[in-house]
Parts: structure tokens; sequence; C-alpha cells
């Protein structure tokens, strides 16, 4: 078995900071959301990968290479045009060959790995088999309705009004039928080869389409709100490690991981948090479920529930809360003789300021 990770989606939600890198390379825990998804496919067993990555993702690239530091390795595919899930799975067709595989959206994140479906795949072999989760609301995602015995009977791709609560989540296994499957769909009304409609046309023919209930955490990390969540539930799962320095004045409670070549000073970290390497905390408090990357420099300040990415500033500050900090920004207070905010932002930021 194979696997196919998708990583060329643009990350509209996620700007600005996809402007500048892809959204798989977010982190998580000081991880990218990306990585839990290469190490749940190696932990599948399946070491031949191949990324399907958007032109000029030199980044994920640099992140991942030949993928021997997860035991696989990596194969990349550039996907010129986003035309949809199904139109990767065609253009990675001499990867793929006759074998079946496993498809993942890279922006996934699955508690608990994939391990145990993929077995159940090579067990049973169907023509395909997909993940669900029940979800309130699943007008946002692709959306199945089984039947008495828990076969796929329809798949909808973002109903406005969908049938059930069941959201079809971004893994999926395929035999080679896939396949013949794509070959036969038209793009959908917003232009995309939809892998929806090609597990439905394999319904339509009476092939063997299964579904997989999965009953624990996930997340589809496409927008900031569902990234910090994510965030949250890493961390909360998190264990301290204090490998940096903390000077005596400091204070940590909870689960606190501060890695080698950090430095907290006359500070309170409250975990769950991490605090990456090179990264400097002077006179300030960092609260619960907050990730701050390496090569940061936080003085004089307060942040909770945040993401802060390498090499951000933050001083003087004193609540930063839910926010999510791209490379190498600066927030700070202005001088006391300028009582306004002074704002530098990138295209298609976001910022919500206290009143
Ligand atoms: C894709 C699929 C959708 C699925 C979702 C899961 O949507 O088209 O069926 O529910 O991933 O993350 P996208 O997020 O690419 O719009």
């Amino acid at each position: 078995m194979k696997a196919l990770v998708l990583a060329a989606g643009s990350g509209t939600r996620l700007r600005p900071v996809t402007h500048t890198g892809a959204k798989q390379l977010v982190p998580v825990a000081n991880k990218p959301v990306l990585f839990y998804a290469l190490e749940a496919i190696a932990e599948a067993g399946i070491t031949d990968v191949a990324l399907v990555v958007a032109p000029g993702s030199d980044d994920i690239k640099e992140a991942v290479g030949d993928g021997s530091a997860f035991g696989i390795d990596v194969t990349y595919i550039c996907q010129d045009v986003p035309l949809g899930l199904a139109h990767a799975v065609l253009i990675s067709r001499e990867f793929l060959g006759d074998e079946d595989f496993l498809m993942y959206l890279g922006d996934n994140f699955v508690a608990g790995g994939v391990a145990g479906f993929a077995e159940e795949f090579r067990r049973s072999r169907p023509s395909a088999r997909i993940l669900l989760t029940r979800v309130p609301d699943a007008s946002a995602f692709g959306v199945a309705e089984l039947d008495a015995e828990g076969r796929v009977r329809s798949l909808e791709e973002k109903p406005e009004v969908p049938r059930s609560d069941l959201a079809v989540m971004g893994v999926y296994l395929f035999s080679p039928s896939i396949h013949e499957a794509i070959r036969e769909i038209k793009p959908s009304a917003r232009g995309e080869l939809e892998i929806t409609h090609a597990i439905q046309w394999l319904i339509e023919e009476d092939r063997d389409v299964r579904a997989a209930l999965h009953t624990g955490y996930w997340r589809d990390t496409g927008n900031v709100a569902d990234m910090l969540e994510v965030n949250r539930h890493v961390l909360d799962r998190a264990v301290g490690a204090i490998e940096g320095e903390v000077d005596s004045e400091s204070r940590l409670t909870g689960a606190v991981r501060i890695a080698p070549g950090a430095r907290v000073i006359r500070s309170h970290i409250e975990g769950p948090a991490v605090i990456g390497s090179g990264t400097v905390v002077t006179d300030s408090r960092i609260a619960p479920h907050t990730s701050i990357g390496e090569d940061c420099t936080i003085t004089a300040s307060g942040i909770g529930g945040s993401i802060l990415l390498r090499g951000a500033t933050v001083h003087g500050v004193p609540a930063v809360t839910a926010s999510l900090i791209g490379r190498h920004t600066t927030v700070t207070s202005a001088p006391a003789e300028v009582p306004a905010h002074q704002l530098v932002l990138g295209d298609h930021t976001r910022v919500t300021l206290a009143r």
C-alpha cells in the first residue's frame, strides 16, 4: 500500500501566514500539522509516500526532505493548478501504479492515527473505504448517508442541507478502481474534480464502498479557530520537559516544555505550554495553551491560548489571546506620547484590538 498526502491547498483562511508559507507547516505544539500526518502514515506501516504540493513549495520540501526522518520515502508531485482532490490523484497516477493507497489531506489532524483503518482495508479490500465522523453541522464537508448495514449509500460535497451528521474526514483508502471513477467524473460547480464525486460514481456502479466511524478527535485545520483548538488538544496531552534555562525568579506550573536554548527570566509560565529553542521570555506571563516557536522574544507581556511562529516579538502587550502570530512579526505597545494604534499589516491580516 502507498500513501498520497495532499499539501497543495492555498490556505486562504489562514492568510497572511499562508502568503509566505504552506498551511500544512503551521505548527501545532511547535510541530507542523503535516508532520502528525506523516507520523501516522509511517505508523500504519506505509513507507512509499507521495506529497502533492503547489508550485514553489520549497518550504515543504525543506521541512520534509526525503522523508527519512519519519522512516518513509517521499516523492514530490507538483499540482500546477488547484483543480481538486481527484485531480491530485489523476496527476499521481504513475506514482500510484496499480496499488491500493491511503489518501491523507495534509491539513487534517486525526487523533489516534490511521493504522487500524489501514489494517482493516488490507484485510477486506473493498473498492474504497472512507473515514466518517459526527459533527454538529456537516454542511462544510463531504456528507455521507449510510444504509442499514453501514455501507455508504450516498455522498454529497458541502450540501446546503446535509442528509446526516456524518462528515467525510480527509483520510481515504482506495483500490485502483478509483482511477476508473476519476476518468468518468466531470468538474463540479466550483470547477474542481471532487473525490466525493468519484466515490459516488463507485457507489452508483455498485462497487463495495465502506465507511469507518472515527469517534476520536479530528479537525480540519483550515481556519485559525480550528488551528488554535488543535493546539489546545495536543498541549493538553503533552508532558513537560525543562531543557532550556529558567531563572530562580521564574515560576512554571502545569506541563511546560522548554526547548534547549530557550530562556525564561522573571516570568510565569502556566502549562500546558511549549517554548521553542532560542526564544527568550522576560518579565512576562504565558497562560495555558500557548505554543511559542523558535527564536521569539517576549518581554513584559501576557500571552495565552495562542500560537507564535518562529522569530515573533511581543513587547509590552499585557493581554494577547486566541492569536496566531506569523514569522518575524512584531507586536509592541505604543509609547506613552502616542495614544493610538500604529499598524503595519500584511495583506489579508485581521486584527482585533481591545477597547
Ligand atoms: C475536503 C473534501 C471534503 C472533506 C474535507 C475534510 O474539503 O472535499 O469532502 O469533508 O476535505 O477535511 P476541503 O477542505 O478541501 O474543502
